[in-house]
């Protein structure tokens, strides 16, 4: 068979990567993709952007594909999915309207509101002086969020009034956003530790993925500003067996009854972002219609059953028919990025060193390109250099022994990806 990937950043290098290894797959294009992937074995790139919807459809035609695996949501919550699937291609990831799971927050919030599922509790608004009126009312901490979906950056942490308003007059009266602030969520602010846990359902069963967790800032210790994600790691020990349990019980079965109440078919990766507290307690601190990435990539290490397989059990609604293997080895992902990202960076520097790392490791591609011989920067996010080992420690140390043989100009990288979870092997619990 053949799949298309759609994507260019490391999550579909690692879906690309994950797909070619089963012995059903002739080959597998991406679309776009980059260097890593124009290079991997039985896979190669297509020149269509993963926004040019019409685009896809015509490659998946010519190119007689079987399967069409969406990595990025905005294809998804422009309605890739609905289009493929009206065209008569297999499409695994959600619909449009599915997909509001991830590309509203005011959606989302009234959607757990009314099937009872925890998270924080919260106000929409579309005005802004009921907006500040509420604000000074609750005090802070606060979180203000952009409805709509703003790269990242639609969500402020304010840890005072001042800033709280401040944020929520920036997206309501100045329109930062544009139309993915013209309503605002204000939410209280959860303590506690984060993780993703990502399921692949039909619509009538949920197959949880192994746990995982990302690093969001950007600096050591979980510091300075967001980014995409500069490392991940799995499983994610702050999921223990109890909390895995509840999590299902409380958050990811309730949310596909939900989905079914309300009358949306999802088919696709269902990740939800969760905050759990120091008891365990699990809540929804958002939902993603798509993997995450930088989780992806150590997840797809780990996977050990055929991923075709699984997407295609998914699209066909016989998810209850397939089951779901592991690695139980850990694995751990480190992002290297450019100089100056999430801000501004350069691109264009030569990456060295990619030949000199082992089979102890692989390295996914995000933000490459290939120049004549070389491989140069192309994006903030660069590579991911993943690994497994017998616990998160072991993972990590191979992981950075790899990423310690690549370097170009200004590369950046954190060097304490899986600390909580290293410090939690090192404690035993
Ligand atoms: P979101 O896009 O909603 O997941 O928010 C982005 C990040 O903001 C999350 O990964 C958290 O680190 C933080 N965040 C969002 N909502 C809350 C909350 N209610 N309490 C604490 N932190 C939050
Ligand atoms: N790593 C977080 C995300 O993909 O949303």
């Amino acid at each position: 068979m053949r799949v298309l990937v759609v994507g260019g950043g490391g999550r579909e290098h690692a879906l690309a990567w994950c797909c070619a290894r089963s012995p059903r797959v002739d080959e597998v294009l991406v679309a776009p993709g980059n260097a890593g992937s124009a290079q991997e074995p039985g896979v190669r790139n297509v020149a269509v952007a993963a926004g040019d919807i019409a685009g896809l459809i015509d490659v998946a035609r010519r190119e007689s594909v079987d399967l069409v695996i969406v990595g990025p949501e905005q294809p998804l919550v422009d309605g890739i999915a609905d289009q493929l699937t009206a065209a008569g291609i297999a499409c695994f990831g959600p619909n449009a309207e599915a997909s509001q799971l991830e590309a509203s927050k005011s959606f989302t919030k009234a959607f757990l509101d009314r099937h009872g599922i925890p998270t924080a509790s919260f106000e929409r608004f579309t005005a802004f002086d009921a907006a500040r009126d509420y604000i000074e009312r609750t005090g802070a901490p606060l979180v203000v969020k952009a409805d709509g979906l703003a790269a990242g950056k639609g969500v402020v942490v304010a840890d005072s009034v001042a800033m709280a308003v401040e944020a929520a007059r920036a997206m309501l009266v100045d329109g930062q956003f544009g139309d993915a602030s013209r309503e605002i969520v204000v939410e209280a602010f959860l303590e506690g530790e984060e993780a993703s846990f990502i399921a692949i359902t039909d619509g009538n069963t949920l197959l949880p993925l192994a746990t995982s967790q990302d690093h969001k800032a950007r600096d050591e210790g979980d510091r300075g500003p967001n980014t995409g994600g500069m490392g991940a790691y799995s499983p994610a020990p702050v999921v223990t067996d109890a909390v895995a349990e509840h999590v299902m019980r409380d958050i990811m079965l309730p949310t596909l009854e939900g989905l079914a109440k309300d009358g949306i078919d999802y088919v696709g990766f269902l990740y939800a972002g969760l905050m759990i507290d120091s008891t365990g307690q699990a809540r929804v601190l958002e939902f993603n219609c798509r993997l995450g990435d930088p989780e992806t990539q150590p997840i797809l290490m780990r996977l050990a059953s055929d991923l075709t397989v699984l997407a295609e059990a998914a699209i066909a609604r016989t998810l209850d028919t397939v089951s779901i293997e592991w690695d139980p080895r850990a694995s751990l992902g480190v992002v290297m990025a450019a100089g100056g990202y999430p801000g501004s960076y350069d691109n264009g520097a030569v990456i060295r060193g990619l030949d000199a790392v082992g089979d102890a490791a692989k390295v996914f591609h995000a933000g490459t390109r290939e120049e004549g011989d070389d491989i140069v920067t192309a994006g903030g996010r660069v590579l991911t250099v993943c690994a497994l080992g017998a616990t998160v420690a072991e993972a990590a140390e191979q992981a950075y022994a790899a990423a310690d043989a690549i370097d170009w100009k200004d590369c950046y990288r954190r060097n304490d990806i899986g600390y909580r979870a290293i410090q939690r092997e090192r404690d035993g619990s």
